[in-house]
């Protein structure tokens, strides 16, 4: 099957279009991290979407103030905030969409994988309680290294023995899709709105591989040209860390994009059919456990992965070169978790 003629859920709004239509049945989705860089804006947008009922906001600190200040927004969302482990039980009781950006933020010279001493544990002890407290959820992992701590989490819910997790445990790249339909758009002079570019792979560095030759609407571009944009998409996180000289990452644009995932992640609950990329466990590419694709979110999360599709051979280059860091990331977080 082929996502092709479909464009990725760049429809999504963030629920503004939709104010004021029919909302379809209610959620509750958690922010777990939610009075950080990313926690904060991340919950004012889902405090927009029209179908969240309840919104759960669980930190180590400051989630009080958080949920107070949002709480006021007059959105039929209700918001309640929940701070330190023992109130984290109570947080995720009854959600159906849990979204995790807990964790610490690259600053300049460090890479992803810097972070995973001090993430790798924050996310293994947060999935551990969602798999106690909400095993059908949705999680949505945005704490990096995503492309290790997507497998801790499938880790988490195997020992457990929940079957079928996998297809709802989906670490967040929507922000290289972003990112790539915004520089194409600029590159290219074309409405940001028309445009649509998958990104496959994974969410660090090399593994990050947008397919600009499958891009929506079609485009020429030279060949240099298409290289120097990918390794634009590839460092676009560093972009970021860099002109925050130490504040930390990418946080409104990161909010923004999972918030887009989110509402798509909802909508599929809802028994929409929704196009997005999302990094999952899968038997796409041989030897590798878990890979970026195209897939349909639907009520059980991810309901179909897409084939890469055909790949110019710059992209194929691209793809095989990748194989052997994503495997060693996805090791790294499967051999943390056992242990
Ligand atoms: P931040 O430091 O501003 O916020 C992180 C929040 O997590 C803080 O409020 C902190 O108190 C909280 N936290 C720490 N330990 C926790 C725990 N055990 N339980 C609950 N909350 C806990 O960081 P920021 O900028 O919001 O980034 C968060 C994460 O998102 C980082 O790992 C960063 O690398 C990642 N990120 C991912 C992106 C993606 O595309 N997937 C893009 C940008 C950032």
């Amino acid at each position: 099957a082929s996502v092709g003629a479909r464009r990725v859920s760049s429809t999504s709004s963030v629920g503004y279009a939709s104010r004021g239509a029919v909302a379809c049945s209610a959620g509750k989705v958690a922010v777990l991290g939610a009075a950080g860089g990313i926690g904060q804006p991340l919950s004012m947008l889902v405090k927009m979407l029209p179908s969240v009922k309840e919104l759960s906001l669980y930190d180590i600190q400051g989630t009080k103030g958080v949920a107070a200040d949002l709480s006021h927004c007059n959105t039929a969302c209700k918001v309640t905030g929940y701070v330190g482990e023992e109130e984290l039980t109570s947080a995720l009781e009854g959600c159906d969409l849990v979204i995790i950006p807990a964790g610490v933020p690259r600053k300049p010279g460090m890479t992803r994988d810097d972070l995973f001493n001090i993430n790798a544990g924050i996310v293994k002890s947060l999935a551990t309680a969602c798999a106690e407290v909400c095993p059908n959820a949705i999680l949505n992992i945005i704490s990096n290294p995503v492309n290790s701590t997507v497998p801790i989490c499938n880790e988490v819910y195997k020992a457990k023995g929940i079957t079928g997790a996998s297809a709802r445990i989906l670490g967040v790249t929507t922000l290289d899709i972003v990112r790539s339909n915004t520089f194409l758009a600029e590159e290219c002079g074309l409405d940001v709105d028309q445009v649509d570019v998958p990104v496959i792979g994974g969410h660090a560095g090399v593994t990050i591989l947008p397919l600009l030759s499958q891009m929506r609407p079609k485009v020429q571009l030279e060949n240099k040209r298409i290289e120097e944009l990918t390794t634009r998409i590839q460092n676009a996180g560093t972009e970021v860390v860099e002109a925050k000289a130490g504040a930390g990452s990418a946080t409104l644009s990161m909010a923004y994009a999972a918030a887009r995932f989110a509402e798509s992640c909802l909508r599929g609950l809802q028994g929409d059919k929704v196009y997005e990329c999302a990094y999952i466990e899968s038997s796409l590419i041989p030897d590798l456990e878990y890979f970026a694709s195209k897939v349909q979110l639907g009520p059980n999360g991810v309901e179909e992965v897409f084939e890469v599709g055909q790949v110019s051979d710059f992209e194929q280059q691209g793809i095989e070169g990748l194989i052997p860091e994503l495997k060693k990331s996805i090791a790294k977080g499967q051999e943390f978790a056992k242990n």
